[in-house]
């Protein structure tokens, strides 16, 4: 059985292992490479990171699940900013694929989070997985990318109802996603350079 807690500082590098062999197996069309344990690595030292819907699965003491948050925001029309939060990574180790270990600690934390008082989760994410927990296309909210863009993958699920209105407006996640790619690009340099 799947036991759900909080991740602790000791467990840090065993759900950054495990971040790296489940995107391992993520295949996506121009996808170059696993990048996403070393966002899982700096995520953590955000002010939106999010502490307490920060959760691992394990069995037999072993971590063979994992899911993170931070905080994102909606800007309106308006200029009004609505909160929200984001999950990913989420990872289930590669073995354990299609055991239904995902689907429980996704649902753990959706619960965690309605039960904290955030009003709504949005992502961007397998649009063929994530309508089963109550996501829908983020445009039947009338939100948008920064850049205005919207496409399927982009999804929102209301944690109280009417959260999220209908003027709609941009959605902009934590600077975190934007700066990992560059900083592991560098780092990622240095550290191949020890191969060489
Ligand atoms: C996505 C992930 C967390 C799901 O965990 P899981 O324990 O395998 O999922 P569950 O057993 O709860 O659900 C299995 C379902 O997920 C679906 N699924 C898994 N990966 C999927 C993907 N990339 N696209 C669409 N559906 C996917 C399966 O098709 C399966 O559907 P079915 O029930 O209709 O057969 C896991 O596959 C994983 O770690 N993947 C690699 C990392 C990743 O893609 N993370 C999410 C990024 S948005």
């Amino acid at each position: 059985m799947l036991n759900i807690t909080l991740e602790s500082h000791d467990d840090y590098k065993a759900v950054e292992r495990l971040t790296f062999a489940a995107f391992e197996t993520m295949e996506l069309p121009g996808r170059t490479h696993t990048d996403e344990h070393f966002l899982a690595h700096i995520m953590r030292d955000r002010s939106a990171f999010v502490p307490e819907l920060d959760f691992i699965g394990t069995i037999g003491g072993e971590i063979i699940a994992n899911i993170m948050y931070t905080k994102s925001k909606i800007i309106r029309p308006n200029g009004s900013e609505t909160e929200a939060v984001t999950f990913g990574p989420v990872s289930v180790k590669p073995e354990l694929h299609r055991n239904g270990y995902g689907a429980a600690i996704i649902r753990h934390s959706l619960y965690a989070a309605r039960k904290r008082g955030y009003g709504t989760v949005i992502i961007v994410g397998h649009a063929d997985y994530y309508p089963r927990f109550g996501f829908k296309p983020a445009s039947e909210y009338n939100l948008t990318m920064p850049d205005g863009g919207v496409f399927d993958a982009f999804m929102a699920l209301e944690l109280r109802q009417g959260y999220l209105g209908t003027s709609g407006g941009k959605w902009y996640e934590d600077e975190v996603f934007d700066i990992y790619k560059t900083a592991f690009s560098k780092w990622n340099v240095e550290f191949q350079k020890a191969f060489s």
